[in-house]
């Protein structure tokens, strides 16, 4: 492999096979940055595009990989703000020059930021897509009918922190990373009551984030989130979760005009429930609907981060590389992760 080229991972045809090839290391367009990935992590949609085949997927060979931390290798023309070697964290996007299952990628420098020291890479790479799928849920314009609002604005601009003092909010599926960085902004946005679903064990530690309350993921959610709410209106809840069992239990406790977010699909029948709205999105800062909301929240990560307001996952780092993504997508797939992202450094393919 000569010094212009790098591995990358590639899903080779719909429905098809993960294959390490070589490729040429991308080139920065003038505003982009150039970065040498240190580490990545794993996500459920990186094994659900191969099983399912999402239309949008136009082309093959395809790039998998949404996030990103490692070290500035070049900057494009006109960046300013970055310099070669700078430690930065960012959401990769699925496409050959911006995904990260490879060893170089770029960016736009709206959309990267400064990592602090108080992170290491590995643990910076566990957090741009969850913090991204729940900002851009809570904050972004996204495919909100008519007249739904957005939380206005967000916890990171002038003006947006505390906001939603006295307002409840539900967070299905505390414990995953879209629920846990749900939390944190819902924290910093003031909510009084944030009750998230999980496994007790993790209590503590989503208390630790910002929960209020948690509700057993097995319980009677109804009763116990009514018991908790005790009269207070429940006009929003982010759904991390996406079945139709979890969705229908929820929608009994939201008020009517309040909206249900999914990260993952909607599963009920949206007609039967005409006086509530469903939000869905597809987090990449990339669509020109969260453009705006990611050049803002990069603007103010590094202080998020340094401050501990966003905290990265718990995480487990594989060895070698991007040869790794295979199984590790199988275990993610059999729900034998939990509460933790897998990492991978792309470097140490072999
Ligand atoms: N729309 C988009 O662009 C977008 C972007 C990113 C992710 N997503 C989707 O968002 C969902 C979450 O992704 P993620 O990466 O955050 O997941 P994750 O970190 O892999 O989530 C794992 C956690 O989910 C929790 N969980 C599973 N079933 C549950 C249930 N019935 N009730 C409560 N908690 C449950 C478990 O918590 P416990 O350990 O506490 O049981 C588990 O630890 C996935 O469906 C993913 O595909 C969508």
């Amino acid at each position: 492999m000569s010094s212009t080229q790098q591995k990358a991972l590639y899903l080779d045809s719909p429905c098809g096979e993960f294959v390490i090839k070589t490729k040429e290391i991308q080139k920065p367009e003038p505003g982009e940055v150039l970065v040498k990935i240190v580490a990545t992590a794993l996500n459920p949609a990186d094994w659900k595009v191969p099983k399912f085949n999402p239309p949008f997927i136009e082309y093959y060979p395809f790039l998998l990989g949404a996030d990103s931390a490692g070290v500035i290798e070049e900057l494009g023309e006109g960046v300013t703000g970055f310099a070669k070697g700078d430690r930065v964290i960012h959401e990769a996007d699925w496409h050959d020059r911006f995904a990260s299952f490879q060893q170089y990628t770029v960016v736009s420098a709206e959309h990267l930021a400064k990592l602090p020291d108080n992170l290491s890479f590995e643990q910076a790479a566990s957090i741009p897509l969850g913090l991204a799928t729940a900002a851009i849920g809570l904050y972004a314009d996204c495919d909100r009918p008519e007249g739904v609002k957005k939380l206005r604005p967000p916890p990171w601009e002038a003006g947006g922190e505390g906001v939603y003092k006295g307002k409840a909010v539900l967070v299905l599926g505390g414990t995953s990373s879209v629920g846990k960085n749900a939390i944190q902004l819902l924290k910093l946005s003031g909510f009084s009551k944030i009750i998230a679903t999980a496994s007790l064990r993790n209590t503590d530690m989503l208390k630790s984030l910002g929960a209020t309350d948690v509700i057993d993921r097995n319980a009677d959610l109804v009763s116990e989130a009514k018991n908790i709410l005790s009269g207070d209106s429940l006009d929003l809840i982010y759904d991390a979760v996406g079945t139709k069992e979890v969705q229908s239990q929820a929608l009994e406790i939201l008020q009517p005009g309040g909206q249900l977010i999914a990260a993952a699909l909607i599963h009920v029948d949206t007609t039967a429930h005409v006086d509530k709205h469903f939000i869905t999105l597809f987090a990449g800062f990339r669509l020109p609907q969260n453009w705006a909301l990611g050049k803002s929240l990069h603007s103010k990560l590094y202080d998020l981060l340094a401050s501990g307001a966003i905290k990265p996952n718990a995480i487990e780092v594989l060895p070698n590389g991007l040869a790794s993504v295979v199984a590790g997508l199988k275990r993610i797939e059999n729900n034998e992760v939990n509460g933790r992202k897998l990492i991978i450094r792309p470097g140490e393919t072999p």
